[in-house]
């Protein structure tokens, strides 16, 4: 006899399928239109932050900004530093799993109207969020307005060799609620010339061998009417 099956995709990245053999939980993958599968790691976002990301997280200076922090892991480590920090992202699910991490998080778009404009030490686009809109350099310009003069905006990136891609992209599976959205993927030796046009400077890049991840640590550069 066939099982019968449900399946239910929390907004997060993790798709929940019910049978009469069970409840099994798979991973939801990240697809280009034009049929390529694009970077996304589902589990890492419902984890415990990695070696690497704890290490990262004790480096930053306070007030932070986690953009599209999804169940909000990264805002929980924050809090157990006592560094003040925010989480934004318009996913219902991801914001609902963060509030009972106990982080504090905004449902709303980065392109919404925040609070703090300006004032935020460190602005985070951890886990491929650089690709956020699908417009890299509108998204940075928008995250140089969020930051503090003195601030960081810390990109992660793709490895060297992955050139700047934009494309429309949506989950796999999707069910019912599934549409495309507009995505960019940014490789480590792609983001300066991006980063320049937001007005900012690659300060640094840091490189994880174990984990093979690479971080592009921005600053903000004055412009030629000295403001910000
Ligand atoms: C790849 S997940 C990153 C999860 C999280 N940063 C982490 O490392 O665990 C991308 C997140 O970006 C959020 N997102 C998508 N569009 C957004 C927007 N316009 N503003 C803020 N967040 C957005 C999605 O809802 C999703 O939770």
């Amino acid at each position: 006899m066939t099982a019968l099956r449900t399946s239910v995709m929390d907004q997060v990245g993790v798709t929940t399928t019910r049978t009469t053999r069970g409840v099994r939980n798979h991973e939801v993958s990240m697809w280009s239109d034009d049929g390529r599968r694009l970077p996304l790691d589902p589990h890492r976002w419902h984890g415990e932050p990695s070696p690497f990301e704890q290490r990262l997280v004790a480096g930053l200076d306070g007030p932070v900004l986690d953009v599209g922090c999804g169940p909000g892991r990264i805002l929980t480590a924050l809090g157990q530093l006592g560094v003040a920090a925010l989480g934004v992202d318009p996913a219902p699910g991801a914001v609902g799993l963060a509030r009972r991490r106990g982080a504090r998080v905004l449902q709303r778009s980065v392109f919404d109207p925040l609070p703090g404009n300006g004032g935020w030490r460190s602005v985070l686009l951890l886990d491929g969020n650089v690709g956020i809109g699908g417009d890299p350099v509108r998204l940075l310009r928008r995250c140089r307005e969020l930051a503090d003069r003195e601030g960081t905006i810390v990109a992660e990136v793709e490895a060297p060799g992955q050139r700047m891609q934009r494309c429309r992209a949506r989950l796999v599976p999707g069910f019912g609620h599934n549409s495309w959205f507009q995505w960019a993927v940014v490789g480590v030796d792609a983001i300066a010339p991006l980063a320049v046009d937001a007005a900012l400077g690659v300060a640094r890049i840091s490189h994880d061998a174990v984990e093979q991840r690479w971080f592009a640590h921005l600053a903000i550069l004055e412009t030629d009417d000295g403001g910000t």
